[in-house]
């Protein structure tokens, strides 16, 4: 079917691009749900690897299936030697999110070819995606601060195994906790602009790999995932707690955006904004408080009342670098660790949309001429 339609809506902003079960946001409510299941509940409950395979079968995995899925992951980490030359080679103050995109492309290079419509292979990439992204970070990482990548440890998980990969040090539970719960809050968003991104790729009947590596590039922005990043780069620039009110005044003053609040369908704050925050508030009763946390915490309070009414509240990207930063995270490997997290949630929709694929070819507006006169380049003014 084909609906012609003059009215542009810019951003396409509410418009639904497929019918999708893998999750549900209610922006006036504040409610994001995974497969029918809370984000709250699997925050509290569940893991990031448990969070993949729901978000991709539609169902919670039995114990058996989950420690196979949890054990292949762990077998399908290792990157190619070609892979780490390419990381090598890239400019070492270039941006990991660029890195990412790349690499990710790159892999699947180095895997078997990916046919449409073939479910064991996609099941192969969705596995090596899963575990080989957070693989191709910490390389990237360290690879430009002059050290050697590090063999993944296949006694661990994601969340661990990165950490380990990225610093060099096994991490305690309680570090892993907060990023395998910050894993859990990233996994998916209904149809935001990177898993769309990704989604257009694949409609193409292009490969996972690929696809992926399209979501990463829609994840860069700072009105999407490059957020976390500017978040903290703000709440630095603030200082100390005495200068958050100034700042704030000389910012509505000017009229800009301010990082990490708003968002296209949460009217209220974010219900993932919660969420950190209560596992930021654990981490700092253990690992002790960070000045920057409460600017942050000012911040909020000044901007929600001038704002609020305009339904302006934090989103998820407000508080995530404040917990990345306690756990030693690069400022610049916040948008990739959302990236690690989020490629679950496109291999889920790629998935689905590959049950019943249709090339997404939206229409347009135009604004230009018709039958112009071609002038001679001599005659051009
Ligand atoms: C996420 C975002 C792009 C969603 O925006 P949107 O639904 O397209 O809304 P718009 O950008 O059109 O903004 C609508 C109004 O709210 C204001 N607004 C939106 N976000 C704002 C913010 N972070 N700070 C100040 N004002 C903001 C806009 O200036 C605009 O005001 P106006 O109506 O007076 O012109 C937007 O809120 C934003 O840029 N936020 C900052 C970046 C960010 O944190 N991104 C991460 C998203 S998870």
């Amino acid at each position: 079917m084909s609906v012609e339609s003059k009215q542009l809506v810019p951003g396409l902003a509410g418009i639904p691009a497929a019918e999708s079960s893998v999750s549900y946001i209610d922006g006036q409510a504040g409610i994001l749900e995974y497969r029918g299941i809370r984000i709250e509940v699997l925050a509290e409950h569940s893991n990031f690897e448990e969070t993949a395979w729901l978000l991709m079968y539609g169902k919670l995995p039995t114990s058996k299936e989950l420690s196979d899925f949890r054990q292949r992951l762990r077998r399908s980490r290792e990157l190619p030697k070609g892979m780490i030359d390419i990381l090598r080679a890239m400019p070492k103050n270039g941006h990991p999110m660029d890195a990412l995109q790349a690499g990710v492309a790159a892999l699947g290079m180095f895997e078997p070819r990916f046919e449409f419509g073939d479910e064991k292979g996609f099941e192969h990439a969705w596995i090596r995606l899963l575990a080989a992204t957070p693989c191709i970070v910490a390389a990237f990482d360290r690879l430009r601060a002059g050290k050697e990548p590090l063999a993944p440890d296949p006694e661990l998980d994601t969340a661990a195994n990165f950490l380990w990969q990225l610093t060099g040090k096994k991490p305690d539970d309680s570090a892993t906790h907060v990023l395998d719960c910050a894993l859990v809050l990233h996994a998916d968003h209904e149809m935001n602009a990177s898993t769309f991104a990704a989604r257009v790729v694949f409609g193409t009947e292009a490969d996972p790999y690929t696809s992926c590596s399209a979501g990463v590039g829609a994840l860069t922005g700072p009105l999407h995932g490059g957020a976390n990043e500017r978040v903290l780069e703000s709440l630095e620039s603030i200082g100390s707690l005495a200068d958050v009110d100034a700042w704030a005044a000389a910012r509505f003053a000017e009229g800009g955006k301010i990082m990490g609040f708003g968002h296209r369908v949460y009217k209220v704050k974010d219900p993932r904004s919660h969420a950190l925050q209560k596992l930021g508030a654990k981490m700092f009763a253990k690992l002790g408080n960070t000045p920057i946390y409460d600017v942050a915490l000012r911040l909020e309070k000044i901007v929600t009342e001038r704002l609020g009414g305009k339904g302006i509240y934090p989103n998820v990207d407000f508080f995530s670098g404040i917990l990345y930063q306690k756990l030693e995270i690069a400022k610049d490997q916040f948008t990739p660790v959302f990236a690690i997290a989020r490629t679950a949630g496109w291999l889920a929709h790629l998935h689905e949309q590959m049950q019943d694929n249709k090339l997404y070819r939206p229409g347009q507006i135009y604004t230009g001429g018709h039958e112009l006169p071609y002038t001679p380049i001599e005659k051009r003014g």
